[in-house]
């Protein structure tokens, strides 16, 4: 499958972990101001430095990966914080017990189509679900990396009423220079 070649290339250099974080502390100040309250899931968090962003801002939050090696990083990361091992594609949380998700930079190595079933099964009536990923991957050249159109994306969680939506670029240095174009969801489950 595809989404996992992709994943098999990057998941050595590990780029993702010189990301910026301020988009976990916007999501954060987004719940605090909507008054949540409940669990919320970090979904692909690898060592968890989103999840620890959560915790700080007195959010009740777990960090999940599909990586044991990740989960035992982010335990030794960051021993405030829960973490566990689960698949994004079949979630072990029970139907409607999760009151917010958070997915970035995950998706494009998921199959979509189960993993937002999942997330949709397992949401509370009015939580929110959060995602962030790369509509284009492209370096200097003009070499297209990965691409995912947004209208494929959307399809897949027409069931979620939109609240928030934004598109921008970001440039990254490693591991060669290359820009990122963002698309970056709030959705709610009505
Ligand atoms: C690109 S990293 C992003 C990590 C983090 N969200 C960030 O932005 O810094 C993707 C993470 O998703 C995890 N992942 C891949 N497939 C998964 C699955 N089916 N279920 C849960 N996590 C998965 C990987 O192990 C990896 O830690």
């Amino acid at each position: 499958m595809k989404e996992k070649v992709l994943f098999e290339k990057y998941k050595k250099g590990k780029h993702w972990e010189a990301h910026p974080i301020d988009y976990a502390e916007r999501f954060a100040d987004f719940l605090l101001k909507n008054n949540f309250q409940g669990l919320l899931a970090d979904i692909g968090c690898a060592s968890g430095k989103h999840t620890a962003v959560f915790r700080a801002k007195g959010i009740n939050v777990v960090g999940i990966d599909i990586s044991e090696d990740e989960i035992e990083t982010a335990k030794v990361e960051h021993p405030d914080c829960r973490f566990a091992k689960q698949d994004a594609e079949s979630l072990e949380f029970t139907d409607e017990s999760v009151a917010a998700f958070f997915m970035i930079n995950v998706i494009h190595y998921l199959d979509k189509e189960k993993a937002f079933k999942e997330v949709y099964r397992t949401l509370k009536k009015g939580g929110y679900l959060f995602i962030h990923f790369n509509l284009l991957i492209t370096d200097r050249e003009g070499n297209i990396d990965y691409s995912q159109t947004e209208s494929d994306v959307m399809r897949l969680v027409s069931d979620f009423r939109m609240v928030g939506k934004k598109i921008f670029e970001r440039v990254d240095a490693a591991p060669k220079e290359h820009t990122h174009k963002i698309l970056e969801l709030i959705l709610q489950k009505e």
